[in-house]
């Protein structure tokens, strides 16, 4: 079937099988390799990407159901100037990672966490990235990064 997506703010119009998941679209039809296959089971978030800004795990997705509408992955953060998001730069700032195969998705969904809350707790932070597993910091790093980029934190 015919699809048009528009990925990182370019669209893209092609045919794509019709069981294609996103996250095999993204990663081989389009070579944005930044997005993780972790479980392919909707567990660990892996592949955790925005589609019209929401966070969804997009090895639950259909490309066919992002049809008209827009994707961002990891890759689509970095400025014109390649200047970091603020939310990838805190991790880097808190070590908010070890491994990094868990961050990208880790980053899309703290991403789609801020701008629903743009001043959570760390109980709300914790809660909001239930859906991402990580195996290696233990998540106290990652927590505080997202409440250091959270824009209506204080400093
Ligand atoms: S690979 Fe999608 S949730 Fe694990
Ligand atoms: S940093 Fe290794 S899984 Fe999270």
């Amino acid at each position: 079937m015919q699809v048009q997506i528009d990925v990182n703010g370019e669209s893209f119009t092609e045919d794509v099988p019709g069981r294609l998941l996103l996250v095999h679209y993204l990663r081989e039809t389009r070579g944005l390799k930044a997005t993780n296959i972790g479980c392919d089971t909707t567990s660990c978030g892996a592949c955790t990407v925005l589609l019209d800004g929401e966070a969804v795990k997009s090895c639950t997705v259909l490309a066919a159901q992002a049809d008209g509408r827009a994707v961002t992955t990891l890759e689509g953060l970095s400025g014109e100037d390649g200047e970091l998001h603020p939310v990838p730069a805190a991790f880097r700032a808190e070590h908010g990672l070890q491994c990094g195969f868990c961050t990208p998705g880790m980053v899309m969904a703290s991403v789609s966490l801020l701008a629903d809350n743009p001043n959570p707790t760390e109980e709300e932070v914790r809660e909001g990235l239930e859906g991402n597993f990580c195996r290696c910091t233990g998540y106290h790093n990652i927590v505080r990064a997202v409440l250091a980029a959270a824009p209506g934190a204080s400093s």
